[in-house]
């Protein structure tokens, strides 16, 4: 056996050992320094303050049993936490600090391996994310979805429920009274958001990359078996430590291919391409936006879930589960790629089987035959911009209208249900200011609200187009990510009200009618330039100096890459 990690820290006579024993003997046993027995931190993202993971602890106490039970040494180590729902401006500015965060700590202290604990959006990619730079033996658990709440006799889809209820006020016809009396059925239980969200994506793609215990991701968080599956994960880390299993060796591009495809076939949130785009930077793998249309649009939509579909998160599980989509798309997924268990994910796919064909489509019967995401390029997006058309009207797919332009959220906020405002069913509602370093961290507000007017009159969706990002739960004719973004300099800065819009999602073409020299001869909107934002301390400085484009992961430049587990010096 290697001499372990936490050896350099506890091994030997002199007094820095001395020192480090001595002050971890409270509780420990004292073979817990001979070497032989791995130390395991669990990076727990637990907080009152991301009632997504509040229930983590409990999780984590049965991870610590599993490591017990199998050898190890448990560690509680928590974490940097980002509350999706609570954190201003956006959880988003904080992920690549999250992530370096937690790199650091886990490069910093004596652990041979980790146990990453998340569940609310940003935290599984802000773990994966720490986990691929330090590249110690690590294994995902996801915090699970909650369970399925109902208002007014129906199923109510945490997130997406909220934007339909909220139309609904808008339109007239739900009181506020109602509206807030809905609060407790969508949240009915511990566990992150139920639809096909950002945080249910993320989990179950941590599984399509390899990265969990086979057939954890999406175990609804209050189910036991959860726990069990935790217990499991437990066990399996101080196999993953001997083994001496990395993410480099479980992370490869045919992994994140792999992941693709899974995004396409479950409906994923457009988040995912940001989030994948990140974790692949932290190991060097060549990875790009393109690859997510090259690999993933020709890959059917198979699962039915909010917000583009009709169940939820435990439907699915109920249904069978990630296995039986995979199992579906089997010939596409890469048989070289192998999970934390040494076998190849596709291994675990022999006994999957769909118990409800309306929740899990088969592959002949998909509800869309080609899902996926998307990638559009043309003169208002010359570094791209996506679109998820599963989650977008068909009929707007191919558009032509008129652009009316907001260029900050205050604008939109200030304008959007003026009765005055030029807008109709056609025109193409242009948000701009938004991206990573024009609203630090990429809001989600790019499915932004339809004018009340509108609203009223019926219309249900627009085309509109955005810097910033989606939320997972969202759904509409969005297109989002237009790189460059506005604040850097971006076409759409240019774009005034009343030019031509023209979307054409299968050609893969995102334009503004204007002559090649007249949109070269424009200068950005002097509010658009305004909107970008120049923090001048703390982290929100070092983002917004920092942090590249949505189409290459909008992580900071200084993070990319992987540095490894040698801590940079000793200290005393
Ligand atoms: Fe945490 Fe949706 S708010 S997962």
């Amino acid at each position: 056996m290697a001499e372990r990690r936490s050896s350099g820290w506890y091994g030997g006579d002199d007094r820095n050992s001395y020192i480090h024993r001595a002050w971890m003997r409270r509780g420990l046993p004292a073979d817990a320094f001979d070497g032989e027995r791995p130390h395991i931190a669990m990076a727990n993202t637990a907080s009152d303050l991301t009632p997504c993971n509040a229930h983590l602890n409990e999780v984590s106490r049965s991870v610590a049993d599993g490591i017990h039970a199998a050898g190890g040494i448990a560690l509680n180590l928590p974490v940097v936490s980002l509350g999706e729902t609570l954190v201003k401006p956006t959880a988003m500015l904080w992920r690549n600090m999250a992530a370096m965060a937690i790199e650091e700590m886990l490069r910093a202290n004596p652990i041979d391996g980790v146990v990453l604990l998340g569940g609310c959006d940003k935290t599984i990619p802000a773990l994966l994310m720490a986990a691929a730079s330090v590249d110690i033996p690590a294994v995902v658990v996801p915090g699970g979805p909650m369970l399925t709440g109902t208002f007014r006799g129906v199923p109510l889809g945490c997130g997406t429920g909220v934007w339909q209820l909220s139309e609904e006020v808008r339109a007239g016809t739900l009181s506020a009274a109602e509206f807030r009396r809905s609060e407790s059925s969508m949240i009915r239980s511990r566990g992150h958001c139920n639809t096909m969200g950002t945080a249910s994506t993320m989990g179950l793609l941590a599984e399509a990359l390899g990265m969990t215990l086979p057939g954890i991701a999406g175990t609804p968080a209050p189910d036991s078996r959860l726990l069990e599956a935790a217990h499991a994960t437990g066990v399996l880390a101080v196999d993953l430590v001997d083994e001496d299993r990395r993410p480099s060796q479980v992370l490869t591009r045919a992994s994140f291919l792999n992941a693709i495809v899974t995004l396409a076939a479950i409906g994923g949130s457009t988040n995912a391409v940001v989030h994948l785009l990140a974790i692949a930077g932290r190991l060097g793998i060549e990875l790009t936006q393109d690859d997510f249309d090259r690999v993933g649009s020709g890959v059917p939509l198979l699962v039915d879930l909010q917000p583009a579909g009709r169940f939820l998160m435990d439907d699915l599980y109920r249904a069978g589960g990630l296995h039986a989509v995979l199992n579906e798309v089997r010939d596409l997924l890469d048989p070289a790629a192998i999970t934390v268990t040494g076998r190849p994910l596709v291994d675990y796919l022999d006994d999957a089987r769909v118990y409800d064909r309306e929740v899990i489509r088969a592959r002949a019967e998909p509800l869309q035959p080609e899902a996926g995401i998307a990638v559009l390029y043309g003169n208002l997006a010359p570094g791209g911009a996506v679109i998820k058309p599963a989650a977008a009207s068909p009929e707007l797919l191919s558009h032509r209208g008129p652009a009316v332009v907001f260029d900050s959220i205050e604008d939109l906020h200030a304008r959007l249900d003026d009765p005055d405002l030029e807008v109709t069913a056609d025109s193409v509602l242009i948000l701009r200011g938004c991206g990573p370093k024009g609203y630090p961290g990429m809001p989600e507000v790019s499915n932004t609200p339809l004018p009340k007017k509108l609203l009223e009159a019926g219309v249900r969706d627009m085309v509109r187009i955005c810097d910033g990002r989606m939320s997972g739960t969202a759904y509409g004719t969005v297109v989002l990510h237009v790189t460059p973004e506005a604040a850097a300099g971006g076409p759409l800065a240019k774009v005034r009200t009343g030019d031509i819009i023209v979307l054409d999602v299968a050609k893969r073409r995102l334009d503004v009618d204007l002559p090649d020299d007249e949109l070269a001869a424009r200068q950005p909107s002097a509010e658009a330039v305004a909107a970008y934002a120049a923090p001048t301390r703390g982290w929100e400085k070092l983002y917004v100096d920092t942090v590249g484009p949505a189409s290459t992961g909008a992580d900071c430049d200084f993070l990319i890459g992987s540095s490894g587990s040698q801590v940079s010096r000793e200290s005393h």
